[in-house]
């Protein structure tokens, strides 16, 4: 069975190829146009996939790229809340755009499945918790509202044309290969670069913020769900440990992992902010049987040896 990564040189998308690979049963395409991806990301595994290089939005590209793929694990987006408040258009050109030209490509292809990177922040700041997928979205991002126009567009097109579809709504995913570098990068690949230069961690806020942070083996055991599982209707689910932590928390725990006690700077809140997300995980385990493998705890050490080694 081929399938295509799209993203496959990021930092999830890598880590996809790689289960992929590992799994044994599949043939593995990536696209990446290298944007925030790395093809040190792939450099290891590199003459076992078929690579195209080129950007989602290019209808040409992404129709050459689906060619011949039975299912497709669509990664590719312009991550990061406040990149998307900054630039909003670019946001939506790559992640609703995109998104809308693969899924066009994809169904008349006659590719079988196409499962989705949706995101958490879709919920927004609603005060209840845990977030259950029933409940209305509330973005409060360029970001979250192009993560959940792709799921629109995914459901409609699995209505309209039966192509099978999935969105999985990422809970802020970590783990070996995020990228700490961007200003944009994910709050655990920062504090990790902190620990390693032993230099100070800024935390956005009173960090009292919490997240329902997961570690990138489970997202990735997910999507490995998604092309086993018997049938898929439009479904969106959420994927995440089911439980939160607060910044906080994940400084005391990122200490500990690095065996420092580095000093926080607090800085303002920023735009577009949700303060607390943490996931209801019900539906993913009764749709794909998806329980979450590797906690918290064991994920921050796991994300630290391999920052201290690479
Ligand atoms: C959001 C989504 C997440 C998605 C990600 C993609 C929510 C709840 N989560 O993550 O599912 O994968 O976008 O980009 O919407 N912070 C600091 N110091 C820093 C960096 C960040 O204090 O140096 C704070 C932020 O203000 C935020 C928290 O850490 O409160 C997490 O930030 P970040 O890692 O950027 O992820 P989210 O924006 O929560």
């Amino acid at each position: 069975m081929r399938i295509l990564v799209t993203g496959g040189a990021g930092f999830i998308g890598s880590n996809l190829v790689d289960a992929l690979l590992a799994d044994g049963g599949y043939t593995v395409r990536v696209i990446d146009n290298f944007a925030t991806g790395h093809r040190s990301n792939l450099a290891h595994c590199i003459d076992k996939i078929e690579l195209v290089e080129g950007d989602i939005r290019d209808l040409e590209i992404v129709e050459d790229a689906v060619d011949g793929v039975d299912m497709i694990l669509h990664q590719a987006a312009l991550p990061s809340v406040p990149r998307s408040v900054k630039a909003p258009v670019t946001s939506n050109d790559v992640n609703i755009g995109g998104t809308l030209k693969l899924i066009s490509a994809a169904h008349k292809a006659g590719v079988k499945r196409v499962v989705m990177a949706s995101s958490s922040s879709v919920y927004g700041d609603t005060p209840t918790l845990p977030k259950v997928e029933s409940m209305t979205p509330k973005p409060m991002s360029p970001y979250a509202v192009t993560k959940l126009t792709g799921e629109h567009y995914l459901n409609v097109f699995a209505r309209l044309y039966g192509i099978e579809t999935l969105a999985i709504r990422y809970f802020n995913v970590f783990g070996p290969r995020q990228d700490p570098s961007s200003m944009y990068s994910g709050v655990i690949s920062k504090f990790m670069k902190a620990a390693i230069e032993k230099t100070r961690y800024t935390v956005n806020g009173d960090g009292l913020q919490a997240r329902d942070f997961t570690y990138v083996d489970n997202v990735v055991h997910a999507n490995l769900l998604a092309l086993k599982v018997e049938k898929l209707n439009g479904e969106v689910i959420n994927v995440a440990c089911g439980e939160k932590h607060t910044l906080l928390d994940l400084i005391a725990a990122v200490n500990q992992a690095a065996g420092v006690d580095l000093p926080v700077d607090f800085a303002p809140d920023r735009l577009g902010d949700v303060k607390y997300s943490l996931a209801d995980i019900e539906l993913a385990n009764s749709l794909l049987g998806y329980s979450p493998t590797i906690a918290f705890s064991r994920g921050i050490r796991s994300t630290f040896d391999w920052y201290a080694t690479s």
